[in-house]
């Protein structure tokens, strides 16, 4: 369920804390297990979280369920996280995320037909002073326009092929 590869990644975050409290981890944890996964996290890959961990399975499935960085049914290869929190809604996130279904052909929530991208909004990503801004895997963009979100697409299409 856990490859040995991701059990190594893992155990450096567990390494980074105090002997016994290896479940402070399992945020990363979860983020390494899901990223070999398909980027999603079932109810077994959870409970695999937990077992590795030595931690209630409840416990892993609470911060697996309670944060937007967990995704629970299948998702395209790139998660286009746009955030529409006000920062970003007063800086015209709300234009941009119907500009941004316009282009990909995609609403929020679901994913392409190819199979490429799927788009979600999300609650304030910390950067709201870049607003309006989305997130792809650990790279943020800032201050977007309709031009910027061309490039951004195009950028991706361009990696696909
Ligand atoms: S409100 Fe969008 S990053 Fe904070």
């Amino acid at each position: 369920m856990i490859s040995n590869q991701a059990k190594k990644q893992i155990d450096v975050w567990v390494a980074k804390y105090p002997a016994g409290n290896q479940s402070s981890a399992v945020m990363e944890a979860l983020k390494i297990v899901q990223a070999e996964n398909d980027n999603s996290l079932s109810a077994d890959t959870i409970q695999a979280v937990a077992d590795y961990l030595e931690m209630p399975g409840i416990a892993a499935a609470e911060v697996a369920t309670f944060y937007e960085n967990y995704n629970h049914q299948p998702v395209g290869k790139h998660t286009i996280r746009i955030c529409h929190n006000i920062s970003c809604m007063l800086n015209g996130a709300d234009d941009l995320i119907a500009y941004l279904e316009k282009k990909t052909g995609v609403k929020t929530g679901k994913v392409s037909q190819d199979g490429l991208l799927n788009v979600k909004k999300v609650e304030c990503l910390g950067a709201c002073v870049g607003a309006p801004m989305l997130q792809i895997g650990e790279q943020y963009y800032e201050n977007l326009t309709e031009q910027k979100i061309d490039k951004i697409l195009a950028d991706l299409k361009a990696g696909a092929q």
